[in-house]
């Protein structure tokens, strides 16, 4: 379905409705994706990114159609992720002769990958090449989020093609931000941003301020995954500016995971302590064995304080406890606080270990936790809510 933007700029990429896991098993992709390629015609021609390696063939046939692929001058390669990188030894094949317009580091990646010795031409920010009458200009953005993304910016059409800053993982035929459900769309950028560029929200900020330094007019963001911003682009911009200052909501999050259901009963007693210490305190409740991680991650990056419980096994915590703080660990929060919970029979290890991760990981240690002795009863349930009080009242 390949499709014209503005004047010769054409979208030539696939929509992926089937694709559920991304990064292999890491992200969860309840909407599916799109990989998003673009074509430039002027003098000369530019493609900017391909697609993942499935979709090689019914990429070329379908670029084919849009251009005889021998008057392809210039590759643009963005990012040497193999979801936009993956159908450039398709396209090599056929075209080996073309340049390769990449960072230093993207050269090094796609050396990596595709074991090939192609025509890499490197460019920096403020790198400039003609395309006739419209220039590409070169922006490098490393870790947004590897150290070989680079921003291209089309003048004349007012284009950034900014790879996967401002993307979200959202399959749709509609293809423009304003012809999107917007609900679904806001949720789908605040997850990406959380599961993916929450540790880069220092190069996010000053990546953001350098593009704007440029004074650039900008009717159209081109990202590589998801819609095509066209009305208001600059929301999403600014959008990211908000995100990458620490963000919090008035939220708190609760997660743990339960062996017999005496922990989820002491969260859910937590949780009716937060709600009687602050009725609009938005409180939402998680298994970590049962609700998506990714999920759980957006959740957590809405979050002013987190509370995380797990029963006491082997001296330790649950398994999916200690997975989904090895997530919140690598993603390094700031500015959130914390406390942890859980019951146990005989040794009780696990709250104190889940302080200890929470602490290391970068939040506010509220109180040293709540643990509870087999299944709680009615004088077990009253600590919890004192519990979920005190916290909320002194965040
Ligand atoms: Fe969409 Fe970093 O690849």
């Amino acid at each position: 379905m390949n499709f014209e933007i503005r004047n010769n700029v054409f979208w030539v990429g696939k929509v992926d409705w089937e694709l559920r896991k991304f990064h292999g098993e890491e992200y969860s992709a309840h909407k599916g994706t799109t990989y998003n390629s673009y074509l430039v015609k002027d003098t000369h021609t530019a493609l900017i990114d391909t697609v993942w390696t499935p979709f090689s063939k019914e990429f070329v046939d379908g670029l084919s159609d849009v251009v005889p692929l021998d008057e392809i001058d210039f590759i643009i390669a963005n990012h040497s992720e193999p979801d936009h990188s993956g159908a450039l030894p398709a396209l090599m094949d056929v075209i080996p002769d073309t340049p390769i317009y990449c960072t230093a580091q993207a050269e090094k990646f796609l050396r990596g990958y595709y074991h090939k010795d192609w025509d890499f031409r490197l460019v920096k920010t403020g790198d400039k090449l003609s395309l006739g009458s419209r220039e590409l200009v070169f922006v490098s953005a490393p870790m947004l989020h590897w150290p070989d993304n680079m921003f291209c910016y089309l003048t004349g059409d007012n284009i950034l093609f900014s790879n996967d800053a401002f993307g979200q993982h959202y399959a749709s035929e509609a293809m423009y931000n304003d012809l999107v459900d917007q609900y679904e769309l806001y949720d789908e950028c605040i997850k990406y941003y959380a599961n993916i560029l929450t540790p880069f929200s220092k190069q996010v900020i000053k990546k953001i301020e350098e593009v704007v330094g440029l004074k650039l007019p900008v009717d159209f963001i081109c990202t590589s995954h998801g819609v095509i911003w066209r009305n208001d682009p600059l929301q999403i911009v600014n959008k990211y500016v908000e995100w990458a200052g620490d963000y919090q909501e008035n939220q708190i999050t609760i997660i743990y995971d339960t062996m017999w259901n005496s922990t989820r009963r002491m969260a859910e007693s937590i949780a009716e302590g937060i709600k009687s210490a602050d009725e609009k305190i938005v409180v939402k409740l998680f298994s970590s064995a049962r609700a998506d991680k990714n999920d759980i991650i957006k959740e957590v990056f809405k979050s002013k304080a987190i509370l995380v419980g797990s029963s006491t096994i082997n001296n330790g915590i649950l398994s999916s406890v200690a997975g989904i703080l090895e997530e919140i660990r690598g993603l390094r929060f700031k500015g959130k606080s914390a406390a942890s919970f859980g019951s146990y029979g005989w040794s009780g290890e696990g709250v104190k270990m889940i302080t200890e991760l929470l602490k290391e990981s970068g939040f506010k240690i509220i109180g040293d936790g709540l643990r509870e002795l087999w299944n709680p009863d009615r004088e077990s349930f009253e600590r919890c809510i004192d519990f979920g009080k005190g916290f909320a009242t002194n965040l």
